[in-house]
């Protein structure tokens, strides 16, 4: 596989092509890196971390420095997929400047190729100045975890006509704005499928049905690593969280019964390190010499 670096004009020609893009996130270099050569084309640096690296309830407690860090690690471990990262919640709701600058950090301090953010029309003067100024934007719609509060709780949107056309127009915006790809979570199918069609730029669904121009999982999630709660759109394609939980069992077990480490995994020294040393008696005061030891209680080497 080549291992030139997959950019957002590759995107938007693999929409063209009917070629679908395949996204996973990943936060470290190891998992960036069996993401890599699993083929994936974009690795997201997804503020999913607050819950699935940091354990908190939300995302809300991400910051900037959090992406930052974890983006530096993706970067180092993966060749060939596009970086995005996540801008986090209140990095660009409030200023523009300093969403401009935050973005920036992304790219400039974690070495991203694009970020994305979460909203639609209300950010389409923010991602049109990014655009401008070299930074490619990545847009979220739907089901929009930073705003879980305002939507009382983690639910599908975009169910009712009027929920879908504001959707819809969400959509339309950031691509007139010049974001190249948008997220779309946690929406029907029957809106996707309208969304699909309707821009040029690539939609990438994570449940949002088959119809988006690519899918997006959690690695977390697809790997059954996280496995405490599974959504209905989640598959678990490999069961790892079962398999290291009995990896670590059978470790404990050859602990305790001094079977590992065995001969393979231990070291030898070349030549003889210590030989047998003269050994020094220490007198015991409180042995009177019952034990015929002569009140001798101990030997070191000396
Ligand atoms: O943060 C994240 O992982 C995401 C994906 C679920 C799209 O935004």
């Amino acid at each position: 596989m080549s291992k030139k670096r997959v950019t957002v004009t590759d995107l938007r020609r693999m929409k063209a092509d009917g070629e679908r893009i395949t996204m996973v996130t990943a936060y470290d270099a190891t998992f960036a890196k069996l993401a890599d050569r699993g083929g994936a084309d974009v690795i997201l640096v997804g503020d999913s971390l607050g819950m699935v690296i940091q354990g908190q309830e939300d995302t809300l407690g991400v910051t900037v420095d959090d992406i930052v860090y974890h983006t530096r690690a993706v970067v180092r471990g993966a060749q060939r997929a596009h970086v995005v990262a996540d801008m986090p919640f209140m990095s660009y709701q409030a200023d523009l400047q300093a969403a401009m600058q935050n973005a920036g950090r992304l790219l400039k301090e974690g070495g991203a190729q694009s970020v994305k953010l979460e909203g639609g029309e209300e950010h389409a003067e923010l991602v049109f100045k990014l655009v401008r100024s070299g930074i490619p934007v990545m847009g979220h719609l739907g089901l929009t975890p930073q705003s879980v509060h305002a939507m009382g709780g983690f639910k599908v949107q975009g169910k009712s006509r009027d929920q879908a056309e504001q959707i819809l127009r969400d959509a339309q915006a950031l691509e007139a704005a010049g974001a190249y790809a948008i997220v779309l979570e946690g929406v029907p199918v029957e809106l996707s499928r309208v969304i699909t069609e309707a821009l040029s730029i690539p939609t990438i669904g994570i449940g949002a049905g088959v119809d988006c121009d690519g899918q997006v999982l959690v690695i977390y999630d697809l790997l059954g690593l996280f496995d405490e709660f599974v959504p209905k759109f989640v598959k678990q394609f490999a069961k790892l969280g079962p398999d290291a939980v009995a990896a670590i069992g059978a470790y404990k077990e050859e602990v305790q019964a001094g079977t590992f480490p065995a001969e393979a995994h231990t070291f030898h020294a070349k030549e003889v390190l210590f030989r047998p040393r003269p050994v020094q008696v220490h007198p015991d005061p409180q042995d009177h010499g019952e034990d015929g030891m002569d009140g001798l209680y101990g030997v070191v080497p000396v």
